[in-house]
């Protein structure tokens, strides 16, 4: 795979937040930051992808390419989906999982995280999958071991895979309201595609993947927030459109993406209340109506329902949350057959 960063790549393009990588030792690649891929780069991840998800469909869905590989998930912060996905991901390209939590490490009795990282890396891994609260973690660890590293959320900076397995995820209705299979369908379905990124944008790495990848591929961005729940500047970000009226903004979209409050990074302290900020923007029953036919209903989750989603809007048929988690399987094992796999991914002609 030649987008992801490695020593021998071009330097990657980094958004404002994320920290220079240096050179990654032994020649490894990592997936730091969507910024890095390109439309180029998201493409090639997404047509893997396809081939993962018909592995997924057989009736051992696993198959031999990482066999002999280790993969570490470190994990300094709570995870359900994506630390259980990388996990089966992982497992299903035959590869030996290591599970790491740091609450439960000698961290706890004062060990640095970079000796904690260089004490794991001398046990022979290739690769970590590293979610931390502390923006630039994965990147810090990138810098530290002879390993591959995958940023599974960093902070507020990025979720690269969350934005991944949501552009994978959209491709994949798409092409299968238009009758085609998503295999060969490319990245053309998204330019002019119109996607609202709607509520805590502040706190939120998933809004600023989601809105690089789109921009990447073209699509047209609106975000709907209170002011508050905005950053406090949008350089750099390709955004078409910025809106404070929900109601205004949904009957002109194809997607409706809905982002958590995310109370443990501060943002009620940044509304008057979770009751107005929900009457404002929590997507009900009334505002799904205002959507248009066939318009996309996404949340990466958790979902706090019944503040940005209501119950019964996440029931709806249009409503894509437990598919995201479903594909989310399948990109990750296409994320880390392009970093550690050689031989081609038997029945699939894919080869890293
Ligand atoms: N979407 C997401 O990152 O979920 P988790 O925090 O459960 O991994």
């Amino acid at each position: 795979m030649t987008r992801l960063a490695g020593s021998e790549g071009p330097r990657p393009t980094v958004s404002p937040a994320a920290p220079v990588v240096e050179p990654a030792k032994g020649g490894r690649r990592h997936l730091l930051s969507v910024a890095e891929l390109g439309a180029e780069g998201i493409a090639e991840i997404l047509e893997v992808s396809d081939a993962f998800v018909e592995v997924g469909r057989r009736s051992i869905p696993k198959v031999p390419s990482l066999r002999g590989r280790t993969v570490v998930t470190l994990f300094a912060e709570q995870s359900t989906r994506t630390r259980l996905s990388f996990e089966t991901a992982a497992k299903r390209l035959s590869a030996d999982v290591l599970s790491f939590s740091l609450d439960t490490s000698s961290v706890k009795k004062g060990e640095s995280l970079r000796d904690t990282v260089e004490t794991v890396a001398a046990m022979g891994v290739d690769a970590f999958v590293v979610r931390h609260t502390s923006a630039g973690a994965p990147a810090a660890v990138a810098r530290w071991v002879d390993a591959s590293v995958v940023n599974a959320g960093d902070g507020w900076h990025e979720h690269p895979t969350q934005a991944l397995l949501d552009c994978y995820t959209i491709r994949q209705v798409l092409a299968e309201r238009a009758g085609r299979p998503s295999q060969g369908a490319g990245v053309g379905c998204f330019v002019g595609l119109r996607v609202a990124i709607v509520g805590d944008v502040r706190h939120s790495r998933v809004a600023r993947s989601l809105v690089l990848a789109m921009g990447s591929l073209g699509a047209e961005v609106i975000l709907v927030a209170p002011g508050s729940l905005l950053p406090p500047s949008l350089e750099g970000w390709p955004v078409t459109e910025v809106s404070y009226d929900l109601d205004a903004v949904l009957p002109h979209v194809d997607v409706c993406y809905l982002l958590r409050l995310q109370s443990e990074r501060g943002a009620g302290a940044f509304l008057p209340s979770v009751r107005e900020y929900s009457t404002w923007y929590g997507l009900t029953a009334r505002r799904a109506g205002l959507l248009g036919d066939g318009a996309l209903v996404m949340h990466p989750g958790p979902m706090n329902r019944g503040v940005e989603i209501a119950d019964d809007v996440a029931a709806l048929p249009q409503s894509l949350v437990l598919r995201q988690v479903s594909n989310g399987v399948a990109v990750r094992m296409a994320v880390l057959f392009m970093l550690l796999g050689q031989a081609p991914v038997p029945g699939t002609g894919v080869s890293a």
